[in-house]
């Protein structure tokens, strides 16, 4: 256990969130606090890098691979720089079968970007990813993780105009 690299990363204050997730689990069972960890780190950093991955895998005295494994699987870890304002929007069978392909021309369209990129004045980044789980109100997206169901062009423009 190294934890001079994540404290070298993270402000005292952020260092002791860390704490307070470790604090919920058994002093055996450190890997647990490995989402909290990283969520913390990419809200201080924007996104995860391998230095900020190996810190976390450091402090917490688990495996590094163990710490990829985490945020290499879930889409809310961002492994490149992201924008103020993050849109996911989910392109999986309930929501393509509802027309998330609609929904997708018309992101792109408007912000000039397409998946993966940020625009220019750095205020979104336009991601695709599977399933969210709400395919009850498909076609769906997360902006900001927050979630927006039964998407037309309309309901979106609505919600982009309301981001600062
Ligand atoms: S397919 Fe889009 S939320 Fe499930």
């Amino acid at each position: 256990m190294n934890q001079e690299p994540l404290k070298a990363i993270l402000p005292a204050e952020k260092i002791a969130e860390v704490e307070q997730w470790l604090a919920k689990y058994p002093a055996d069972r450190r890997r647990s606090a490995v989402m909290g960890a990283l969520r913390i780190v990419q809200e201080h950093c924007n996104h995860l890098n391998e230095e900020r991955m190996n810190a976390v895998a450091d402090y917490l005295g688990i495996p590094r691979i163990a710490v990829y494994e985490v945020a290499t699987f879930y889409s809310m870890y961002f492994l490149q720089p992201v924008g103020k304002h993050v849109i996911n929007v989910c392109t999986n069978v309930s929501c393509m079968l509802r027309g998330s392909d609609q929904i997708v021309a018309h992101l792109q369209k408007k912000l000039g970007i397409g998946f993966k990129e940020t625009t220019q004045d750095g205020k979104f980044t336009l991601r695709e990813v599977e399933c969210l789980a709400a395919c009850g109100g498909a076609p769906c997206c997360q902006i900001d993780f927050d979630y927006h169901e039964n998407l037309t062009p309309e309901k979106l423009d609505k919600l982009l105009a309301e981001l600062e």
